[in-house]
C-alpha cells in the first residue's frame, strides 16, 4: 500500500486543516542565523526534533515559534520578529522569541536540560531540582504562551507544542481563553511513577501538560507511565482503558505516535552523485583499506552509551585477537549543552577512554578509535553510513532515536548491520537489529562479533526488513496521524457542530490511498 509522502501530507493539511492557522511552539529554532568570517549564514541546528518538524512545516505552511539564539538572529527578523524559512525556498513563518541569558540558563540548561531530561532519561545521572530554575521555567513558559497568543488572535488556531522545554505552557494558553485546540508531543521517554514521584513540584507540571487536548509520547510503555503517573499524583478522573484523562471539565487524550524520518529524501540522498567525493575523503582520512569500520554518531550526551560502545570494542579485541589492526571505530561525538557539569565530565570521560583504549591497542599504523567531536553535515553522515560494517546505536535510555531509522535509510543497498539498544525507542520497531543491552560490555562486543561475521545475505534480509518499516512509518505519517487526531478536537468556541462527528484520522487515510 502507499506510504505517508510529503505530497500526502500537504494535500491533508490543505482539505483537512482549511481555514484554520497551525502554530507550532519549540525551543530549538529550525533555523538560525550566525556570523561566519564577515557574513550572515542560515544553518539547520542539530535536533531530531527539528529535522521532524521542518518537512511537517514545510508541507503544512503556517507559523513557528522558537527561541532565537543565533548571534546573527536579530539582524535577520522583521519588526514582528519574523523570518521567513527556509532561506532559499520561504514555505513557512519562523516567529523568534528573545530571552536574556538568565532565562537561557534557568529555564534551558537548569530545569529543563539538568532536572527533567535526567529524569525523564532515568540514565543514572541524578537530576537538579532548583527553585530559581523552576522559576525562571515558568516565566519563560509565559513568555511562549504571549507570543502564541499574539499570533493566534481569536482565530480558530491549531497549537502544536514540542517537548519537555514546554510542560507549563499548555495550561497557560488554556486559561488565557482562546479559541484553541492544544496539542503537544513529549520527545523524550516518560519515566514510571516511582521515578517520577522525585518530582518536587509534581501537580504543578501535571496539571499543565493536561492542558493539553491531546498529548504525545513515542511509545504506548510511556502513555502508559503518564496515565498511571497522574491517576496516582493528582485529582483526575482517569480511564486507563481509554488513555484519557479528565480534570476541572476538561480532557487530555494521551496517545503514542513512534516519529520517524524522511526516508525518500535521505535515501535518495545516499543514493545520489555527490555522495562520492564524501566517501573519497573519508576513505582517505581513515586509511580505512582492508578494514572493517563500525560507526556512532550521536550528540555528545550521557543518555548514549558513548563510553559502552568503546569498551564494547575494547572488549572484542582483548578477546578475538584476530581484529586487531582489522577495525576502525569511527564515533562522531556533535558538542552540545557543553557548559553543563554532566556534559563536561561525559566528554572527559570520552576523551580518556578513547586514549587509553587506543594506547592498549593502537599501533603506529593503527588506531582503533577515531573520535571527531564537531558538527558533520547531512551529505558527510550519509558518506560514513555507506562506508560502515556496521552502525551501533547503544543508548541507556532514548524516546525514539532517529540515528538508527537514518543508518538504514541510508543502505539503499541493503548492506551493514545496526546494532541497537533494546531502550531506544527505535528498537520497538526495528526487529531487525542486532538488540543489545547496552549496560553489559559482554553483549555488546559479541554483538559486534555477530556484525562482523554476519554474512552478505543475512545482512540484506534484516536491512529490507528495517528500510520497508522506516519507509512505511516515516515522519509525514507520524504528522499525519498526529494532525488527524488534532483536527478532530473541537475548539471551543466551535461554530461547526460537524466536526466531531467526522473521523478525520480514517476518512482522511482512506481518501487519500494512505496506509493507516
Ligand atoms: C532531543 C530533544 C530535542 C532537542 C534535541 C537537541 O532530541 O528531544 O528537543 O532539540 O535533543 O538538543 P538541544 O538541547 O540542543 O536542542
Amino acid at each position: 500500500m502507499k506510504v505517508w509522502t510529503r505530497d500526502v501530507l500537504s494535500e491533508f493539511v490543505r482539505t483537512k486543516l482549511d481555514g484554520y492557522r497551525l502554530i507550532v511552539v519549540s525551543n530549538r529554532e529550525p533555523f538560525q542565523h550566525r556570523r561566519a568570517n564577515g557574513h550572515i549564514e542560515c544553518i539547520q541546528p542539530a535536533s531530531g526534533m527539528a529535522s521532524a518538524l521542518d518537512p511537517v512545516m514545510r508541507a503544512s505552511g503556517g507559523l513557528w515559534i522558537a527561541h532565537g539564539n543565533g548571534d546573527a538572529d536579530r539582524q535577520s527578523v522583521d519588526q514582528f520578529d519574523h523570518v521567513q524559512v527556509p532561506p532559499e525556498n520561504p514555505e513557512y513563518t519562523l516567529r523568534r522569541v528573545w530571552l536574556s541569558k538568565e532565562e537561557e540558563e534557568g529555564y534551558y540548561l537548569g530545569f529543563a536540560n539538568q532536572g527533567l531530561w535526567p529524569l525523564c532519561h532515568v540514565a543514572f545521572t541524578r537530576p537538579l531540582f532548583d527553585p530559581d530554575h523552576w522559576r525562571t521555567y515558568r516565566r519563560v513558559n509565559e513568555r511562549f504562551a504571549e507570543a502564541v497568543m499574539q499570533e493566534a488572535g481569536s482565530d480558530p488556531t491549531f497549537v502544536f507544542i514540542q517537548d519537555y522545554h514546554f510542560a507549563l505552557l499548555p495550561r497557560m494558553l488554556r486559561e488565557a481563553g482562546s479559541n484553541l485546540v492544544i496539542a503537544q508531543f513529549w520527545h523524550i521517554p516518560w519515566p514510571n511513577r516511582e521515578v517520577f514521584s522525585a518530582f518536587p513540584w509534581r501537580e504543578e507540571i501535571l496539571h499543565g501538560l493536561l492542558g493539553n487536548d491531546l498529548l504525545g509520547f513515542h511509545l504506548p510503555q510511556h502513555c502508559q507511565n503518564f496515565v498511571e503517573t497522574v491517576d496516582c499524583s493528582v485529582e483526575a478522573r482517569v480511564d486507563r482503558a481509554g488513555s484519557e484523562i479528565c480534570r476541572g471539565g476538561h480532557c487530555t487524550l494521551v496517545r503514542p505516535f513512534p516519529i520517524g524520518i524522511d526516508f525518500d529524501e535521505h535515501s535518495d540522498l545516499a543514493e545520489s552523485e555527490s555522495m562520492s567525493v564524501h566517501i573519497r575523503r573519508w576513505n582517505q582520512e581513515l586509511s580505512l583499506k582492508g578494514k572493517s569500520l563500525g560507526i556512532g554518531i550521536d550528540r555528545l550526551d550521557y543518555t548514549k552509551g558513548i563510553p559502552e560502545r568503546f569498551r564494547f570494542l575494547d572488549r572484542l579485541l582483548e578477546r578475538y585477537p584476530a581484529y586487531r589492526g582489522k577495525i576502525v571505530f569511527v564515533q562522531i561525538a556533535v558538542p552540545s549543552r557543553s557548559t553543563l557539569p554532566a556534559y563536561r565530565q561525559i566528554e572527559l570521560e570520552v576523551d580518556a577512554l578513547a586514549a587509553q583504549i587506543n594506547l592498549r591497542w593502537g599501533t603506529p599504523s593503527w588506531r582503533p578509535i577515531v573520535l571527531l567531536k564537531r558538527h558533520y553535515t547531512q551529505p558527510e553522515m550519509i558518506a560514513l553510513h555507506r562506508l560502515a560494517h556496521f552502525c551501533v546505536v547503544s543508548s541507556l535510555h532514548d524516546g525514539m532515536n532517529l540515528v538508527a531509522k537514518e543508518f538504514a535509510a541510508s543502505r539503499f543497498d541493503e548492506d551493514g548491520v545496526l546494532v541497537l539498544s533494546k531502550f531506544a525507542g527505535a528498537a520497538r520497531e526495528l526487529k531487525d537489529a542486532i538488540q543489545i543491552n547496552p549496560f553489559s560490555i559482554e553483549e555488546g562486543a559479541e554483538a559486534y562479533r555477530a556484525a562482523l561475521q554476519m554474512d552478505r545475505a543475512e545482512r540484506g534480509r534484516r536491512m529490507r526488513k528495517m528500510r520497508e518499516a522506516i519507509d512505511q512509518d516515516n515522519v509525514y505519517r507520524w504528522a499525519g496521524k498526529f494532525l488527524s487526531q488534532m483536527a478532530r478536537i473541537e475548539f471551543p468556541d466551535s461554530n461547526d457542530p460537524d466536526r466531531r462527528e467526522f473521523d478525520f484520522s480514517l476518512t482522511a487515510e482512506k481518501a487519500l490511498g494512505v496506509a493507516v
